[in-house]
C-alpha cells in the first residue's frame, strides 16, 4: 500500500510564522544601557540591524541616505533606468562625508550651458574648474550662472567664474575647514595640494552635525547598497552603465522572488566576475536551496557575504496564494540559519518581509536571523518616495509589490523579479498588490520604535547582543493562544 502522498500532508513539518511562536522570557543580568543590537553584513557593520527594501514605494535616495544615518541601510530599487540608479548611488555616496574625493570639475573653454545642465541633473551646486593638467584655475557655482539667457547660451566658464579660490591643504581637520568656510561665507571649500592639483572637496552642508552610529565605508562614505537583477545585459552600453554604477555601491542585492534557479546562479556568477561589489543573494526559502548556493555553485567566496530569505511572506505579496509555493520568512530564516551554521557561519542572513508588529524582529533573529528587511513598516514615511494623498481624512502614502501590476508598468526593467515570461507563458499574473498605507510620519520616530521592541524584547529574553538573541528560546502558540495575545475581552474600541 502506497502512502507517499498521504505522508506528504501528514508528517510534514510545520511552516511556522511570526504569530505561531512566542520567545521565551529568561534571567536578565545587564542593564538596558548595556544592550548591543549592531549585527554585521560580511565586513560591514550596522549599529541598527534594520534595513528597508529595494521597492519603489520605499527605498529611493532620501531614504536610503536616512537609513545610513541612522546606522541602519536602505536599498535602492531597480525599477527605473541604469541612468537613474546611477543618479542614486551617485548621491547616496556623496551625501554628508566630510570630504568628497570624487569631485565634479569643468575645464574653463566649456560653456557655462553644460555646467548649468550638470547642476541642475548630479544635484551638485557647484563645480571646480581645472586645467588641461587637473590644477585648480576657479570655482564656478550656481552663484557664477550669468543672468541673460543670452550669457548663459553662449558664455564660457573662463568669462564667468570665481578666479580667486578660498583652498584648504590635504589633511585639514574638520575645525579648520569649518572655521575656514566661516570667516569666507563660502560655501565650497576645494582641498588643493602644494602643486595646485586638486584632491577634494570639503562643502558646509557637509560639515552639519555628524550622525555618531551611520554606516560608513572605510574612506567615511555613507554605506551603499542597490538592488540588481541576476542577468549580466548583452549590450556594452548597459554593460558599462553598470560597471559606473559599481564604483558607487558597496553592496549588490540580487533581487528576485526565487534565487533557487540555475538560470539566476549562472548569472550571478557572471555578474560577480564582471563586477567589484560585494553580494547578497535572495531571495530562498528552504535549507536545501542554501545548501546548494554554498556548496554547489561558483560564486566568488570574498563577494558572496549574505543571503536574504522569505518568500510570499511580505504584507503586498500574492506569490504564495497566485501559485500555490511559499517560505514564509520565520520558516525560511529558520532553515537557511541552519545551513549557514552547517557550512559557511561567515555568511550573514537577512530576513525579509512579513514583519507586522515590533515584536516580530526579535522572533526573527530568534529564529537565527543577523539584520531585518521590510518595506511594510517604512511605506509611510515621510522619507519613502511618493506623495501624500487623504483618504477619508486619513493621511495616506502609496505601497506596492514589486509584482503588482502598477509597478510592472512604471519601470519595465524589473520583469525577471518573478519567473519570465516566454511564448508559452506570457506573464500576466500579477505576484503583488498596489494599496495604501497610512502616513506616519518621519523615519526617525518610526526606528525609534522598531528599536524599543528589539530591545525590549532582548532585555525580557535576557539576551545582551544579537548573538546572545540568536540562542533564545522558541514556543509554539496555539490559536486559541495567538487571540489572547492581541488585546482581548474590552469593549471594543480596537
Ligand atoms: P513587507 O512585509 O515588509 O515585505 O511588505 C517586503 C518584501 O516583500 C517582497 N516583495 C514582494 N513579494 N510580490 C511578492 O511576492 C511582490 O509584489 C513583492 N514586492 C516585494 C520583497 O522581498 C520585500 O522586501
Amino acid at each position: 500500500m502506497t502512502d507517499k502522498y498521504r505522508e506528504k500532508i501528514h508528517s510534514k513539518e510545520l511552516v511556522a510564522t511570526f504569530d505561531d511562536i512566542l520567545i521565551l522570557p529568561d534571567y536578565t543580568d545587564f542593564s538596558p544601557k548595556e544592550i548591543d543590537i549592531s549585527s554585521n553584513l560580511g565586513k560591514y557593520h550596522f549599529n541598527l540591524p534594520i534595513m528597508t527594501a529595494a521597492m519603489d514605494t520605499v527605498t529611493e535616495e532620501v531614504m536610503a541616505i536616512k537609513m545610513a544615518l541612522y546606522g541602519g541601510l536602505g536599498v535602492l530599487h531597480r525599477n527605473c533606468s541604469y541612468e537613474r540608479q546611477l543618479e542614486m548611488v551617485r548621491i547616496v555616496k556623496r551625501a554628508r562625508s566630510f570630504v568628497i574625493d570624487d569631485v565634479a570639475t569643468i575645464s574653463p573653454n566649456e560653456p557655462v550651458a553644460k555646467a548649468k545642465f550638470m547642476m541642475e541633473n548630479y544635484n551638485i551646486s557647484g563645480l571646480v574648474v581645472v586645467d588641461d593638467e587637473n590644477k585648480v584655475c576657479g570655482i564656478f557655482t550656481k552663484r557664477d550662472i550669468p543672468f541673460l539667457n543670452k550669457d548663459i547660451k553662449n558664455g564660457f566658464i573662463k568669462e564667468h567664474m570665481t578666479k580667486k579660490v578660498i583652498s584648504i591643504k590635504p589633511g585639514a581637520s574638520r575645525d579648520d575647514a569649518t572655521k575656514i568656510l566661516y570667516e569666507s561665507r563660502k560655501e565650497k571649500l576645494p582641498i588643493i595640494d602644494e602643486g595646485g592639483y586638486l584632491k577634494g572637496l570639503i562643502t558646509k552642508k557637509d560639515l552639519a552635525p555628524e550622525f555618531p552610529f551611520a554606516s560608513k565605508d572605510d574612506k567615511g562614505h555613507l554605506l551603499c547598497a542597490l538592488a540588481l537583477s541576476p542577468n549580466l545585459p548583452e549590450s556594452t552600453k548597459a554593460q558599462s552603465m553598470l560597471k559606473e554604477i559599481d564604483k558607487f555601491v558597496d553592496i549588490f542585492f540580487i533581487d528576485v522572488a526565487d534565487f533557487f534557479k540555475k538560470s539566476d546562479i549562472e548569472g550571478t556568477e557572471k555578474l560577480m566576475r564582471f563586477l567589484d561589489s560585494d553580494f547578497v543573494l535572495g531571495n530562498i526559502g528552504t535549507y536545501k536551496a542554501a545548501e546548494h548556493l554554498i556548496t554547489k555553485c561558483d560564486f566568488i567566496g570574498e563577494k558572496f557575504i549574505g543571503l536574504k530569505v522569505g518568500m510570499g511572506s511580505g504584507s503586498i505579496c500574492t506569490t504564495s496564494i497566485q501559485t500555490g509555493v511559499g517560505a514564509p520568512t520565520l520558516f525560511a530564516t529558520a532553515q537557511v540559519a541552519d545551513d549557514i551554521q552547517d557550512y559557511n557561519p561567515k555568511l550573514s542572513l537577512i530576513a525579509d518581509g512579513g514583519f507586522k508588529n515590533p515584536g516580530d524582529l526579535p522572533k526573527a533573529i530568534t529564529a537565527g536571523a543577523d539584520l531585518l528587511m521590510s518595506g511594510h513598516f517604512f511605506a509611510g514615511c515621510t522619507e519613502s518616495p511618493g506623495l501624500l494623498d487623504t483618504i477619508q481624512g486619513r493621511k495616506v502614502k502609496v505601497y506596492r509589490g514589486m509584482g503588482s501590476q502598477d509597478a510592472r508598468r512604471q519601470g519595465g526593467y524589473i520583469s525577471d523579479r518573478y519567473s519570465p515570461a516566454s511564448e508559452f507563458l506570457p506573464k500576466t499574473l500579477s505576484e503583488g498588490v498596489s494599496d495604501f498605507v497610512p502616513y506616519v510620519g518621519d523615519l526617525e520616530g518610526v526606528l525609534i520604535t522598531l528599536k524599543e521592541g528589539l530591545v525590549n524584547g532582548m532585555i525580557y529574553a535576557g539576551a545582551r547582543n544579537i548573538i546572545h538573541m540568536k540562542k533564545s528560546n522558541l514556543g509554539i502558540v496555539t490559536a486559541i493562544g495567538q487571540r489572547e495575545q492581541r488585546p482581548h475581552d474590552l469593549l471594543g474600541k480596537f
